[in-house]
Order: C-alpha cells, then structure tokens, then sequence
C-alpha cells in the first residue's frame, strides 16, 4: 500500500538501490518527495523549504529555513581566481561545459570538501554548494553572453538573487520582477529531485567512491547535460522553432519521428518511467500559459508546441508507446519568455535539480552504502588462445 518495491537480496552494487528521498509511480502519475505531493509543493512552497525538504528529510519551521539561508548566504562567496577559469573558456562554449568545469573546479578551492565523515562536515558542504552554485550559473551566462561577472547581493532571497546576477546590467537598475521569480521558484522546484535518474544515478556511483560532493555533482551535470536527459529541454526548443520556421508543419516532424529510419525524435516526449503522463509536465503547461499572460506576450511557439502534444495523444505510434510530454515539454518556453538564451536551459534544469544531488549524495554517505559496482551479462568471446603478430 505504501508502494515500496521489495528488491531482491542481489540489488546491492547493482546500481539499484534503495532510498527514502523522492517517490514516483509511473503508471499513476504520482511524484512525492519525502512524501509530499508535488502539486502542494509546487504550488504551497518555495524552493529553499523544498531543498530543504529533500536534503534533511522533514520541511523547515522559519527558524531552520532563516538559519539555512544565512548559513547558504555565508558560504556564497566564489574564490576570484576562479574567474580566471571562466575567462579562460571561449565565449562559444556550452554554459554546461563551464558550469560542469566550474563546479568541479571548487574542490580544488575547498579542499576540506572531501572530508564529510561527520554530519557537521556533511552540512557545511551542502551549505557551501547551494551558496556557490547559483553563483558559477549565473557566470556561466555572463560569460556566454561576453558581460561582466556580477556578484549576489544577500538582502535578495534565493531565487531573486540568482535572477540578479544573471540579468543585471552594469551601471542599471535591477527591479525583481514577481511573476519571473514565482515562474522560476515553481519551476525549481519541479526539476528538484526525480529518483535514481540517469544524473542523480551518477552522482551516487561517484560519491560512492567517496569522491567529494562537489566533483560528484559535476558528474552529474555533464550526465544531465545529454539531450536523451536534461538537454532535451534545449533540443525542444530547437525542435520547436524548426517547425516554426518550416511553416508550423507539425505533421512533417511527427512523421520523422515515427520513421525508424529517421533518428530524429519528439524531443521532450517520453519516459523511461513514467508511462501515463508527468505530473510536472501538468504543471508547467499550466505555468506556461499563466506566465506569458502575466507577462503580456503572445509567443506562437506555445501554440505549436499544445498542436503537436494534441496530435501526439491522438497518433496511434504515441498513444502504443505511452509516449506523453515529460517535464522538459513546456518548461523552454517559460525560460525564453524569461529572457533566459536556449542554451542555458540545461543550467537551469541543473540549478533545480541541485538540492536532490545534494540529498542523494547525504543519504548514500551518511548510509555509508559500498563503492556502487554494476555487474555485466558477458557476452563476448570465449577463452582463445594467443597468437603472436606473425602468426595472425
Ligand atoms: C528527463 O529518468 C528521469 O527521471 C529523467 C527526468 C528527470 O527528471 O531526471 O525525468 C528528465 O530526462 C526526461 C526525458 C527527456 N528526454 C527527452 O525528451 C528525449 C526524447 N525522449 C526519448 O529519447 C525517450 O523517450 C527517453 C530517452 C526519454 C526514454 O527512452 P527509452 O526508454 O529508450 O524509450 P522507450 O523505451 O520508452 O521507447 C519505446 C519506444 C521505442 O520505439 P520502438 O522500438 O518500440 O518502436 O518509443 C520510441 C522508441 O523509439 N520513442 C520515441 C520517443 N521516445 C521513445 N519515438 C519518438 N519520439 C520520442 N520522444
């Protein structure tokens, strides 16, 4: 009744595991962290009382959640040299490569990071990553988009702050602008945890190893950074625009992705779990809607976009596949109507999903769980006898 799945003896080292962090059921729909729904959160929390949530297991009373965020804001600092690093990289290269980079890069500025045998030790870590990260975010922007690197301000909240020091030009005004950050705070949350996914499968089989929070999470970013995973955010919107520039022709993109021969797919359709519909896709589509409104703009990429999702529910190759829009359908839209370029929706997702590495990575630690080791069905030759070059 409480749908735990019992798994067998053997699942230990098998890359499976088992934890008490984020619960979903695929067929209803359901996505629960530390078993709360997903629609309450989404639209009762905000996203620190949701980090804090996941990583600590039990929702913040305001002293803990004020205690949190002055401990995060404390430990926000990023050493200047490393904005040596973000100079260093060209000004083409992916935000997810830099921020990948960066992140690894903050051991090497941190050392002690590696060391989290105590709880102590564990939560200074988390402090300092959640007070770094939207930092080395907001730089991977800047430095893409060839401006100065700017710093967070602490009277901002959370969510504000990273919206600052994306977006604030030099020498001007930075207003906060509700709607953006209630958008952004919702969809922070819905991106904060979603089981052993393929990153968060990474971040534990590298912190497995006792490796540091932080390298392990960079691991996690380039395993998100696929587009059969977090880049598809980005592959969507590409997809998107394609149709629109081909005349809106969604039927032309909907038959190359029944084609086998054709490797093109409906990039933010599917998923390996949930086979009825994603809850979070729900909500964003919703979201979508509410924020441009708010915002006053009329983007036909929203219309394209719930044209080829109606279509898709009424095509027989989807509907056999239970192929539905998953959380990486409507989100682009909401980041373009932000003001947030193509190529940094990745980052964004990364930035959400930042709190669940950090829980996923606690709970394997402080379990003290073995060094993951999958196991293999061999398939390959039998034993053969050597010969020398000469002889072959
Ligand atoms: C995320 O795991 C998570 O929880 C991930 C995530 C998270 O929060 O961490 O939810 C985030 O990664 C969401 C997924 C984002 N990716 C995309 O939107 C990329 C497009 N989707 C697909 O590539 C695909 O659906 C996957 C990668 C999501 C799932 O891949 P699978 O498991 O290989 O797909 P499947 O086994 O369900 O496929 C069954 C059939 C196959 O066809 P047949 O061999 O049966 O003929 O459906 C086809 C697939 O070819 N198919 C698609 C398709 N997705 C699957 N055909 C066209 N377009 C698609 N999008």
């Amino acid at each position: 009744s409480t749908g735990l799945i019992t798994l067998d003896a053997g699942y230990k080292n098998t890359g499976s595991c088992e934890s008490g962090i984020t619960f979903l059921d695929g067929e209803k729909g359901i996505l629960r962290y530390r078993g709360y729904a997903i629609e309450d959160l989404a639209e009762k929390a905000d996203f620190l009382e949701v980090a804090f949530l996941l990583i600590f297991g039990e929702l913040p009373t305001k002293a803990q959640l004020d205690k949190f965020y002055t401990d995060i804001k404390s430990k926000s600092v990023v050493d200047d040299d490393v904005r040596k690093i973000v100079d260093a990289f060209p000004k083409s290269a992916h935000p997810m490569g830099v921020l990948s980079s960066l992140t690894s890069a903050l051991t090497a500025f941190n050392p002690s990071i590696v060391n989290v045998s105590s709880e102590q030790d564990m939560y200074n870590s988390v402090v300092k990553i959640m007070g770094k990260f939207p930092v080395l975010v907001a730089w991977a922007l800047r430095k893409i988009q060839g401006l100065p690197l700017d710093y967070g301000d602490n009277s901002l909240g959370y969510v504000e702050n990273v919206l600052k020091m994306m977006f604030k030009q030099p020498n001007q005004e930075y207003v906060q602008n509700p709607i953006i950050v209630n958008a952004l705070d919702k969809l922070l949350i819905l991106h904060a945890d979603h089981e052993q996914n393929c990153s968060t499968s990474t971040v534990r089989i590298v912190g497995s190893s006792h490796a540091g929070l932080f390298a392990s999470i960079s691991a996690g970013i380039s395993a998100l950074w696929g587009p059969l995973h977090g880049g598809a955010n980005q592959a969507v919107l590409e997809m998107l625009e394609a149709i629109q520039a081909d005349g809106g022709d969604t039927k032309k993109y909907m038959a190359k992705a029944k084609d086998k021969n054709d490797p093109f797919r409906l990039m933010g359709f599917g998923h390996r779990v949930y086979k009825n519909f994603d809850p979070r896709a729900k909500i964003i589509k919703a979201a979508a809607d509410e924020v441009l409104n708010d915002l006053g703009i009329e983007d036909p990429i929203l219309d394209i976009a719930k044209g080829l999702e109606r279509e898709a529910l009424s095509d027989d190759y989807f509907v056999k596949r239970k192929l539905y829009p998953n959380v990486d359908f409507y989100s682009g839209i909401i980041y373009r109507a932000m003001g947030i370029p193509t190529d940094m929706f990745t980052v964004m997702f990364a930035l959400g999903r930042l709190p669940g590495w950090i829980a996923q990575y606690r709970e394997m630690r402080l379990r003290n769980e073995p060094i993951g080791r999958p196991r293999q069905l061999y398939i390959g030759q039998n034993h053969r006898v050597f010969k020398t070059v000469k002889n072959r």
